[in-house]
């Protein structure tokens, strides 16, 4: 294959796999100043298939270098989605000498014939930073008699508790265990029978606890993934709980359904273990495709990629507690504002255009509204692909339009409009991400995130603002693009 076909839709600021195919991120784990990136891969194809943990390390969750594969498939199974830790008191034995990592993932075994697919818990570690690992002898550490769907753990130190906790997927519930040692499990309690949308199967639940933005209380949030059901609008998707864990139980305050991202592509998505106190964030990156299409995608030699990570916090918005996320700060020194906008005011049915021309580039832009109806940005990637972030003042909806962004037709819900129902708000400010081929907003100070997909023949030749019946002001923004000090 060509490197030109190699390169074609690679993203500058997110991660991809050098060949084939990868989906969910697993085990990110920060140890001894690397950020961990485990990945589902597939070493010998562009789809899905024959499950293994592809492996890469960054110093700043931005640039990855790319490592050998740490799991490999072996008699249990393929290696399917899972967690990583850090085991500083050594509860596993594994370590004698000084900490080290511990792998915890689902082994999955294809059975021929009538049996269901077997999924059991497994463990792995290293005492190299990651670089090579050891299976456990006494693999699998979890398995359960009938559940068919019985996989991805996402596991904690419980400080208050001192034992490690696995909420793990179990058809369409999330169940908890606890442990001692990561060896031996015990079932704690059953999550999620009548609460949350169940349009799916449910899959890589994450259970952590998150600072509230400005008062610094805490709470516990749970995010779980959705399959696929292959009829639904949206394909798959993520929704999170927010609510108590009281180191067995966990119980959810709200009824409603929330949403962790109102785009098509943000699916699996996972929080980083063990990132040090001083720095306190908790840092999560959802995988950047949607089961709908992921195996069709127009890329060739490499498919699909991990979104930016972001910084997740929680912020009350009448009453409610919501998981608003921003882009880690470490992707600003990518960027140099190239052009700042004060107080531009744009007319009825005036559109003002700014040149961009360059591989990525972020927006910024507060924007008030005096009497428009609708108004938005056209991302002009060419003279004839482009998407539109339009927002429908009337009815408090933003709209992201890729229908003309190039290539669409690998799917039929690929050009399905994708809606957003905004809380009344007549001002907006968006942020907006765009690295070659893939677009992710951040509105009103990342209360509501929406993550696409896009695929023209270019990134963005230029900006367009522009207003519907009536005036608004973008009240203050920028356009950066890329930091002279970064070649790509
Ligand atoms: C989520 C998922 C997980 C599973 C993995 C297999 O995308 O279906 O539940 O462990 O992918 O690759």
């Amino acid at each position: 294959m060509t490197n030109q076909k190699l390169q074609r839709y690679r993203p500058n600021l997110h991660f991809t796999a050098k060949r084939n195919w990868l989906n969910d991120p697993n085990g990110l784990v920060y140890f001894k100043g690397e950020y961990h990136l485990f990945f589902q891969y597939n070493p010998h194809d562009n789809v899905w298939g024959s499950m293994h943990w592809g492996h890469a390390v960054s110093k700043d969750m931005i640039t990855w270098e790319e490592l050998d594969i740490a799991l490999y498939p072996d008699e249990h199974g393929t290696i399917f989605s899972g967690s990583a830790v850090v085991d500083w008191n050594n509860t596993t034995g594994f370590f004698p000498e000084e900490p080290g990592l511990v792998a915890i993932f689902t082994h999955h075994k294809d059975r021929n014939g009538e049996n269901p697919p077997k999924q059991s818990q497994s463990l792995a570690y290293s005492s190299d930073n990651g670089r090579t690992w050891i299976k456990y002898k006494g693999n699998p550490v979890l398995f359960h008699k009938t559940k068919v769907d019985f996989r991805d753990p996402k596991v904690f130190w419980n400080m208050k508790t001192s034992k490690w906790i696995m909420s793990l997927a179990t058809g369409q519930t999330i169940t908890f265990y606890s442990s001692l040692n990561l060896i031996d499990w015990q079932f704690e309690s059953e999550f999620g029978e009548n609460i949350g949308s169940h349009d799916g199967v449910w899959e890589c639940p994450d259970l952590f606890k998150l600072k509230v933005e400005s008062t610094g209380e805490e709470k516990w949030v749970l995010l779980v993934s959705i399959g696929d059901n292959g009829i639904s609008e949206t394909g798959s998707c993520t929704q999170y709980f927010v609510g108590d864990f009281d180191g067995s139980v966990f119980k959810a305050e709200h009824d409603d359904i929330r949403w962790l991202d109102h785009g098509r592509d943000n699916y699996a998505g996972v929080s980083f273990s063990d990132i040090p106190e001083e720095d306190g964030r908790r840092i999560y990156l959802g995988w950047m495709s949607n089961w709908r299409y992921a195996n069709e995608v127009p890329t060739e030699g490499w498919r699909n990629q991990m979104t930016i990570p972001r910084k997740l916090q929680l912020r009350k918005i009448e009453g409610k507690y919501i998981v608003i996320q921003h882009p880690v700060a470490e992707l600003d020194t990518y960027f140099e504002r190239s052009r700042d906008i004060h107080d531009l005011e744009i007319n009825n049915s005036e559109t003002i255009v700014f040149e961009v021309n360059e591989a990525y580039l972020e927006l910024f832009m507060n924007i008030l509204n005096s009497d428009a109806d609708q108004f938005g940005i056209t991302l002009n990637h060419t003279q004839t692909h482009s998407t539109t972030i339009e927002y429908d003042a009337s009815n408090d909806v933003i709209t992201l339009n890729r229908e003309k962004s190039g290539k669409v037709e690998f799917s039929e819900m690929f050009s399905l409009e994708k809606r957003l129902k905004m809380d009344n708000s007549k001002n907006v400010q968006l942020r907006v991400i765009v690295d070659t081929f893939s677009i992710e907003v951040f509105v009103n100070d990342g209360t509501y995130a929406i993550t696409s997909l896009v695929y023209p023949d270019q990134t963005c030749e230029t900006v367009a603002f522009y207003s519907e019946s009536g005036k608004i002001t973008v009240e203050n923004g920028y356009i950066s693009t890329p930091n002279k000090r970064f070649t790509i």
